[in-house]
């Protein structure tokens, strides 16, 4: 479904972001490409949890950090070490003269970029606006990084993630994205780029895109970088989907075998005023269960829930809001091509880079998310100049960021309030197999894990691949 607008996206904020930087020169240690202490480098801290059937949630701080591209390169006398269409060919012949002559910024005013963080919350605008009140394309993008400076790896086959989020203020055009990447774990870490992932480095998705940097090195011949996908929410407030995107090395199911309750016909479900309503903050939940119910299986399918005023709201449709391998290969033939499902879950298995994103599309004004038979907008009012004079404060919010053991992460009665260093309050303590837990998997094609439900749910019946304990 997403197009070819992330690199164009790259392009497009690096000559607002060297401006930006350019007024702060000194804010922030500059380092040579080949000597970047990564702790000497300051970015915003965002408490995410992990949680356990047996343990609950526990939180921690860990940090976001920008993408490398959103970087400033420059020379030592300040001569920008990119340009427009990509890097000084002087400055930057190769790898090594490039290190050798250039020096990586670090973006310590995150700010400037539309980034805050306070607790668990990270906001992120897609505008700021400067001292003469127009409106600045911002458009940040952030990985979660662990305690060593590498990207935190989130290791979700078989288990849960969810997070709630406010997306009242995105108009038609926008999309916050919360997101999976199979990126590398140092962000490409090497002798010419010795930041690495605490610099940002590293990007790649579903859509192979061209960058200056590749892996972490210098990309002298154009190529894209292609990698697994996982969209966990795209979404404005009127429109929203969820997308698998299978790759191998050199290509991806680009369109991806999404979910869109509005695409599926339920068009009253989420927007302002729907059963999900979009003008209030809700909780998002997404199940990525296996065929034996294991941290090993196979993914045979991923699940959405909602939850919000306390209330869970199982799905769009009543059979569930379910993408199974079945589902994801009858899109089209491109899921198959690349491994379908099972692909997503072996890099899910492997671990995964979580990635935030707020964007508008000059080229296609997002009208595959919500426009025509994807959402209520016109074709037309998700162009990106509208958006910046009617809604130039646009933002989302994240919070509460948690994952672990299915059903760990919410409680029974649909609180998602649930504080992060508390026991989820009604979920049956460490139940051993043969019984499972409420949520869980029970049944369905495929499925060798537990059978029986803890008392007192019953397993009841989403569709032939997928049982549940309600
Ligand atoms: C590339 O860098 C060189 C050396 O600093 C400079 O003279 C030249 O103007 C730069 N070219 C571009 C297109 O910025
Ligand atoms: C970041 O930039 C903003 C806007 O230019 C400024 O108000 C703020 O003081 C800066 N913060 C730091 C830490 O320099
Ligand atoms: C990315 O770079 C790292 C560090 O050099 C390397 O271990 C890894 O294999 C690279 N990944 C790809 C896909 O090139």
């Amino acid at each position: 479904m997403a197009t070819s607008f992330r690199s164009v996206l790259v392009t497009a904020v690096l000559a607002s972001c060297q401006f930006a930087n350019a007024q702060n020169p000194d804010d922030q240690a500059d380092r040579k490409l080949t000597l970047t202490p990564p702790s000497r480098h300051k970015r915003p801290s965002l408490t995410v949890s992990k949680c356990t059937t047996a343990g609950g949630c526990v939180a921690k701080e860990k940090s976001v950090v920008i993408d490398w591209n959103y970087h400033w390169f420059h020379t030592e006398d300040w001569l920008s070490c990119t340009t427009n269409s990509g890097v000084n060919a002087t400055l930057c012949p190769d790898q090594a003269t490039c290190a050798s002559n250039c020096l990586v910024q670090g973006a310590s005013n995150y700010t400037n970029n539309g980034v805050s963080t306070s607790g668990d919350i990270l906001t992120m605008y897609q505008y700021t606006i400067n001292e003469d009140g127009e409106a600045q394309n911002a458009s940040p993008r952030l990985y979660l990084l662990g305690d060593d400076g590498d990207y935190e790896m989130l290791q979700l086959l078989g288990q849960e993630l969810t997070f709630t989020v406010d997306l009242s203020t995105l108009p038609c055009g926008e999309n916050a994205a919360l997101y999976l990447g199979e990126m590398d774990k140092t962000g490409g870490r090497n002798e010419y780029n010795t930041g690495g992932a605490s610099y940002g480095s590293g990007y790649c998705d579903a859509q192979c895109p061209v960058q200056n940097w590749k892996n972490g090195t210098l990309n002298t011949d154009g190529s894209g970088y292609c990698c697994n996908e996982m969209d966990i929410l795209e979404a404005n407030s009127r429109a929203n989907s969820f997308t698998p995107h299978p790759c191998s090395d050199t290509d991806c199911d680009r369109g991806g075998c999404g979910l869109n309750p509005y695409a599926a016909g339920y068009k009253d479900f989420y927007g302002p005023g729907g059963t999900v309503d979009t003008s209030t903050p809700f909780t998002v939940i997404t199940q990525f269960n296996t065929n034996d119910g294991t941290t090993t299986g196979t993914l045979a399918s991923i699940t959405r829930k909602y939850i919000q005023n306390g209330k869970l709201i199982a799905s769009a449709d009543p059979k569930g809001d379910i993408i199974t391998i079945e589902s994801c290969n009858a899109i089209d033939g491109s899921a198959a091509q690349f491994g379908s499902l099972p692909t997503i879950g072996k890099a899910l298995g492997q671990g995964m880079v979580l990635t935030f994103a707020i964007w508008n599309d000059a080229g296609q004004f997002m009208n595959w998310l919500d426009a025509g038979d994807n959402g209520p907008c016109s074709a037309t009012e998700g162009n990106p100049a509208l958006i910046a004079q009617n809604n130039p404060g646009t933002h989302v919010v994240f919070s509460n960021i948690r994952w672990g053991d299915i059903g760990s992460t919410f409680s029974n009665a649909g609180s998602g309030t649930t504080t992060t260093t508390s026991k989820p309050t009604s979920t049956t303590t460490s139940s051993p197999a043969p019984t499972q837990s409420h949520w869980g998997q029970c049944d369905g094609i495929g499925w060798s894990g537990p059978k029986a439900c803890a008392s007192p749910y019953t397993c009841t019946k989403s569709s032939d691949y997928y049982y549940q304990c309600l």
